[in-house]
């Protein structure tokens, strides 16, 4: 049995189990101990007077905090609202969308479950088409998979749902390109940043996707359920929330209408939402050169976790180095048995953390017929933790 290794210095900032190694940001990221505090003293504010809170203080608070999120990834705060997670924002647009018998929208072989079961909810009742573009893993360039999606494009594609970096492959996409390139064939781009803000740079108001939707709980490390949606002007009318709430009957201009729709969508604890300018402003301040810095830390962490496992498994790399952020997985060796649910753990996702106390995502993807781990890495971890994750598995494949 090996010894455990230690997170980094900067762990104190976070409460994880000090007993685990845990190299599963992905998933649904950590919050710091001093943005949880903030979240409760927010909580305790609001049972002081949740009328005040929801009514006044809450408003002011949440205008602040779309303004900072919007700031952050350069985006035009009138179209950005607040959602719970990404999942809803992409059940959104799509839910909202309306499509034809034989429109097509594409994904690819690498999206997120969620996100393409709700292409294939509104595309089989409308008897529209889902098309899944398979993009090779091991992958070779951004050149091969922009050409790979590009060449499933029809007259008949209305949209094309793409991933700022993928879930099970923690490929950072050519987003920027994707998008120029599928909006000048006259197709929207539903972007999904779930691994979005502090994982890689967004300039909205550059990319000018149709709709974009990301994460703050996993790499901006808020507190879980704060996300945002931000919808182009030239498509905010087509668009309406998942709950329909008192904003539909209110008068007003189109944006007046926009923002009391979006932003009340019934009774709920904002105060997740509330914490993003300071969990902004907190990690920011824990690496000098801040953001950038902190993206090009986790980054080079990440290579380096990711190079070590390619070592110990006897392996080549699955994508060149540029295609890797804050997320890398490795396909294991031979196929691996699939798990029948996708709630039911792989069964060495167990004996890693049963016996070696490692949380690391382990899991079958049917649709390339594998088995994946991958591994994240934050300002928590450090390089000793993948180290000791390698030779577990040298020792256990
Ligand atoms: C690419 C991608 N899309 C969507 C999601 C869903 O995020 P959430 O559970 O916060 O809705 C995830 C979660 O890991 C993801 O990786």
């Amino acid at each position: 049995m090996f010894s455990r290794p230690l997170r980094s210095d900067l762990s104190k900032h976070w409460t994880l189990n000090p007993e685990t190694v845990f190299l599963n940001h992905g998933s649904f990221g950590a919050c710091p101990e001093v943005i949880l505090d903030e979240q409760d003293r927010l909580r305790r504010q609001l049972e002081i007077d949740p009328v005040q809170f929801m009514e006044v203080d809450a408003r002011e608070l949440w205008a602040q905090s779309l303004s900072t999120l919007a700031d952050f990834i350069n985006a035009d705060p009138e179209g950005m609202t607040f959602v719970t997670n990404a999942t809803s924002g992409v059940n959104t647009i799509l839910r909202s969308l309306d499509l034809q018998a034989g429109d097509e929208i594409i994904i690819s072989d690498h999206s997120y479950q969620a996100c393409w079961n709700t292409v294939d909810f509104v595309t089989n009742r409308t008897g529209a088409k889902t098309i899944v573009v398979p993009i090779p893993f091991p992958t070779k360039s951004n050149e091969q998979v922009i050409e790979t999606i590009l060449n499933h494009v029809t007259k008949r594609t209305r949209l094309a749902l793409i991933d700022t970096v993928t879930s099970p492959t923690g490929l950072r996409m050519p987003f920027e390109k994707l998008v120029a390139e599928l909006q000048s064939r006259d197709i929207d781009v539903l972007l999904d940043a779930a691994h979005g803000p502090g994982i890689v740079p967004l300039d909205i108001k550059k990319l000018q996707p149709a709709y974009i939707t990301g994460n703050a709980h996993k790499w901006l490390c808020t507190p879980k359920g704060s996300a945002f949606l931000y919808i182009r002007e030239d498509r905010r009318e087509r668009i309406r929330p998942l709950s329909i709430s008192h904003g539909a009957s209110v008068p007003g201009t189109a944006e007046e209408r926009y923002r009391f729709e979006f932003d009340w969508t019934g009774t709920q604890d904002p105060t997740a939402w509330l914490c993003i300018p300071q969990a902004i402003g907190f990690l920011g301040g824990l690496l000098e050169g801040g953001w950038p810095a902190i993206m090009e830390h986790n980054k080079q962490l990440a290579l380096s976790g990711r190079k070590l496992l390619l070592k110990a498994l006897g392996i080549p790399s699955p994508s060149p180095d540029s295609m890797i952020v804050g997320l890398a997985a490795v396909p294991l060796p031979g196929k691996g048995t699939l798990t029948a649910s996708a709630l039911e753990p792989d069964p060495l996702h167990s004996l890693l953390l049963e016996k070696y106390r490692i949380q690391v995502p382990v899991f079958g993807w049917p649709h390339h017929d594998r088995r994946y781990l991958r591994i994240a890495a934050h300002l928590y971890n450090s390089i000793e933790e993948y180290e000791y994750l390698a030779k577990v598995l040298k020792q256990e494949l």
